[in-house]
């Protein structure tokens, strides 16, 4: 070690490969034989281990000799329900003898269920459950995580479920994104009553939890099952008199025009997609909404119509991944699992994969400043892999998990391993 203070930066971490994702032109932005630098949690330098500016040993108080491991971006996921109670194994299993979701929830199930069980469960319980699953995230390279609310559905459960999330950010090394699911589906108590539900929802518990600062972003279901454009339309407008970002789940399961109206609320993101058309991917182009593909939710429903991942290649719309994480249609924590996914039922490449999980997840987040990509100035958020290239992070159908990870500049002290 050398004095702290005659050095530029707080960490450097020599011999290395870095896929830092930062080129837009579909490339890893590929740093072989690199050295990445730290100070007070930034970026602080990036390049090739021999432009280093002088000896390492003048140049870093610590220094972490990776011997030739690759690193990442730490993973982002970017759309996530991670603070659920219960399971639902038993309507997986009615659904393999013929019901379909819309029915299960129809008839009281699927979303309803995981409400029920959210109300039952205290604040404590469903934090540490909460916590539990985002350590398993953290453990597979993941630096921010989203999470969403929708499962308590009057004022006491939404908020139970946002300081849930918010512990996750307090209790583990991880940057978390609130999101305000605030239409999911109409609770029980107000089924008879859908536009008092609505009325409830954007004129109370929206600003009590916004003024409470639990709230990053607001989405909704958009859906013949759950809410119709109009009903969703009330609520962003709520959401922007408050000046919050809106996303959307947009055409999952039918054509309900979702991407369209995602885009005429600039939303951050439009997720699922998988019915989208042509003046869909348009509007999301004309709005630089990011696509959200979420291929666990296709792949655990057994959905025949992936999303059209060519007409937004084509129109130059950002693609993002992420787990969807949630007991109902993705019942799934690894990264690696769904960028394999991704790659076999979507056709992304495994490049684009890995961008979905980094850069692009960035941008449905409105984070593209801080996070996303291995860049002087971001968030020194890392994620350290022995794999033959970054293509095989997508490779494994279970999934990889690093050997290390860094969080704002800080080596995960429960990251096995290297440092
Ligand atoms: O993203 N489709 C709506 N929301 C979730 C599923 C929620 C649930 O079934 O509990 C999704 O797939
Ligand atoms: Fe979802």
């Amino acid at each position: 070690l050398t004095n702290p203070t005659s050095v530029p930066w707080d960490r450097l971490w020599t011999n290395c490969h870095i896929a830092t994702m930062a080129s837009a032109d579909r490339s890893y932005g590929l740093i072989e034989d690199a050295a990445v630098a730290s100070h007070a949690g930034r970026i602080a330098w990036v390049g090739k281990r021999a432009q280093l500016p002088r000896t390492s040993s003048k140049l870093a108080a610590e220094q972490i000799d990776l011997r030739a491991a690759w690193l990442t971006p730490g993973l982002i996921d970017a759309h996530t329900h991670l603070a659920f109670a219960g399971e639902r194994s038993a309507e997986f299993e009615q659904r393999l003898r013929g019901v379909s979701y819309q029915d299960i929830l129809r008839t009281g199930g699927g979303i309803l269920s995981t409400v029920r069980s959210v109300r039952a469960a205290s604040e404590s319980e469903l934090t540490v459950q909460t916590v539990r699953r985002a350590a398993r995230l953290a453990a597979l390279g993941v630096t921010t995580v989203e999470i969403k609310s929708g499962y308590g559905m009057n004022l006491e459960h939404e908020r139970k479920q946002l300081r849930a999330a918010r512990a996750v950010g307090e209790q583990l090394s991880l940057r978390v994104s609130k999101t305000f699911l605030g239409a999911h589906a109409i609770p029980p108590e107000f089924s008879a009553r859908r536009a008092d539900f609505l009325d409830r929802v954007t004129e109370e518990i929206l600003p009590a939890l916004a003024s409470e600062g639990l709230v990053d972003a607001v989405d909704a279901f958009c859906e013949a099952v759950a809410f119709s454009s109009s009903e969703v339309a009330k609520l962003f407008d709520a959401a922007q008199a408050l000046g919050l970002r809106v996303k959307l789940h947009a055409d999952q399961l039918s054509d309900t025009a979702g991407a369209e109206l995602a885009a005429r609320y600039h939303a951050l993101s439009a997720d699922h997609l998988e019915y989208t058309g042509q003046y869909g991917v348009d509007c999301l182009a004309r709005a630089k909404t990011v696509a959200m593909l979420l291929p666990a939710a296709f792949y655990f429903l057994r959905e025949s119509q992936p999303p059209p991942v060519e007409a937004l290649r084509a129109a130059g719309v950002r693609i993002a991944i992420a787990s969807d994480c949630n007991p109902g249609t993705a019942p799934v924590l690894s990264p690696g699992s769904v960028m394999n996914m991704a790659c076999v039922q979507f056709r992304l490449t495994p490049c684009e994969a890995l961008a979905g999980y980094t850069r692009e997840a960035s941008h449905a987040l409105g984070l593209a400043d801080e996070i996303g990509t291995i860049e002087v100035g971001k968030s020194a958020d890392f994620a350290i892999w022995h794999c033959a290239g970054p293509h095989e992070l997508s490779y494994w159908i279970d999934g990889s998990a690093p050997i290390g990870r860094v969080f704002r500049g800080e080596p995960d002290p429960s990251g096995a391993g290297i440092a």
